[in-house]
């Protein structure tokens, strides 16, 4: 075993069971000496060495064995090794959060002159590398409406070396088509990255659609209970065990064992929260669609979304979100969320608790207000992380709001 690749026994027959089995047993069991059934928790920082012959071959990647826990540790190699197959790829490397894995993925791959092309529609951290910190580096950024691929293609360049999206999309859930960006981000050689936090690696697999990297916040739906921030980049091994890897190992994002156990434990029920999520989305968004108080109801999985039909193609499934606008304005949308119950007021996603969030003066209050409304975030808007409650609640939740504000 070394800090740079997870060769963990029976790899090989993971790779072959189906999604569930894979999420449970993956080629995530480094057993100890002690046979325990739960991963292992290798809470520790450091290794100690045979002798220091070991140490010197270790350094020189000679022999295989950790060095470090922030080049690798075992725990953390079992929650990648479960990623990576999961998501059918050659490699992972986990992070100590999202942005961790964002901020890597651009600060491993970029240069001063290099160009990155991305979707406006964004992670509000995310804009603020893109319109702040990389400029000031000298690495130019187009920001283009997701959905428009005369756009796409009319900001690809000849220096584009990433090209960067979410979809569904923060916070108004459009989608944006994988295998159409991913065609105009090759016609110059550029990787197209994919923030895939919305749909989870249940719903949609980017890389079958063209995507060279994919990357979560693990700290939505994988770890899924709102405990431990986390993240991890998926791709080939060339570009993980390359300058990815030594960014990381020198710069230090690496995860805590601690946190890639918690995360490990969530992904033996991620396929079955993500679906439940998801029916309880569904029903919430036809709820939500009918009443009077509700302006617009924003779910990939009705059939009145814009791009319902690319959800079709690309997704499994509506998914986990729902986003919505009150009739009304932001007074209107305070008022509803003060007399919520069960539904709590957090900017945080995926948990088994119902979340609800007020865009324009949280997650993306940094823009301005054209900005904002460029994106379709307007102060009636909301977006909801349905919860694993019973729905029936939920919507009850929801209509008790709705009606005590009349
Ligand atoms: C779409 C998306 N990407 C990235 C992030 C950043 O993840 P983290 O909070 O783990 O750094 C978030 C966090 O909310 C997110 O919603």
């Amino acid at each position: 075993m070394t800090d740079n690749k997870s060769d963990i026994p029976n790899g090989q027959d993971s790779a072959n069971w189906r999604f569930d089995t894979r999420s449970v047993h993956g080629a995530g069991e480094m057993r100890s000496q002690y046979g325990e059934t739960s991963e292992a928790l290798y809470l520790t920082s450091s290794y100690v060495y045979p002798s220091p012959q070991e140490a010197e071959k270790r350094f020189k990647g000679e022999t295989d064995g950790y060095i470090y826990s922030r080049y690798g540790n075992p725990t953390v190699s079992m929650f990648e090794e479960r990623m990576r197959l999961l998501e059918g790829t050659e490699a992972a490397m986990a992070t100590s959060s999202g942005m961790a894995a964002v901020n890597a993925v651009f600060m491993s791959q970029l240069s001063s002159g290099d160009h990155v092309l991305a979707a406006k529609a964004l992670f509000g951290a995310s804009l603020y590398l893109l319109n702040e910190l990389l400029p000031r580096l000298g690495i130019e950024t187009t920001l283009v409406d997701g959905g428009d691929l005369d756009a796409w293609q009319a900001g690809i360049r000849s220096n584009t070396k990433l090209v960067f999206l979410e979809t569904p999309t923060n916070p108004t859930l459009d989608l944006i088509d994988l295998e159409k960006v991913a065609q105009v981000a090759h016609s110059v050689g550029a990787k197209l990255v994919v923030d895939n936090v919305f749909a989870t690696p249940i719903l949609q697999q980017p890389l079958k659609f063209g995507a060279d990297i994919v990357l979560y916040s693990a700290t939505k739906h994988i770890d899924g209970q709102g405990r431990c921030l986390g993240g991890i980049v998926l791709g080939t091994a060339d570009y993980i065990n390359g300058d990815f890897r030594e960014y990381v190992r020198q710069t230090g994002p690496s995860l805590s064992p601690f946190n890639a156990w918690v995360m490990l434990k969530g992904l033996e029920t991620l396929s079955l929260r993500v679906r439940q999520h998801g029916e309880n989305a569904a029903k919430i968004a036809d709820f939500l669609g009918e009443h009077s108080s509700i302006a617009r109801v924003m779910y990939p999985g009705r059939s009145d979304h814009p791009h319902y039909e690319l959800h079709k193609k690309q997704m499994g499934g509506g998914g986990p979100l729902v986003a919505f606008e009150i009739k009304g304005d932001k007074r209107e949308a305070f008022a509803f969320m003060n007399k919520l119950s069960i539904i709590k007021i957090c900017n945080n996603l995926g948990d088994a608790k119902s979340l609800i969030t007020h865009p324009t003066t949280t997650t993306h209050q940094r823009l301005s207000d054209e900005e904002r409304l460029e994106l379709g975030i307007t102060p009636a808007l909301m977006r909801l992380s349905v919860g694993l409650e019973d729905v029936q609640d939920l919507i009850e939740d929801l209509e008790q709001a709705l009606g005590a504000m009349k």
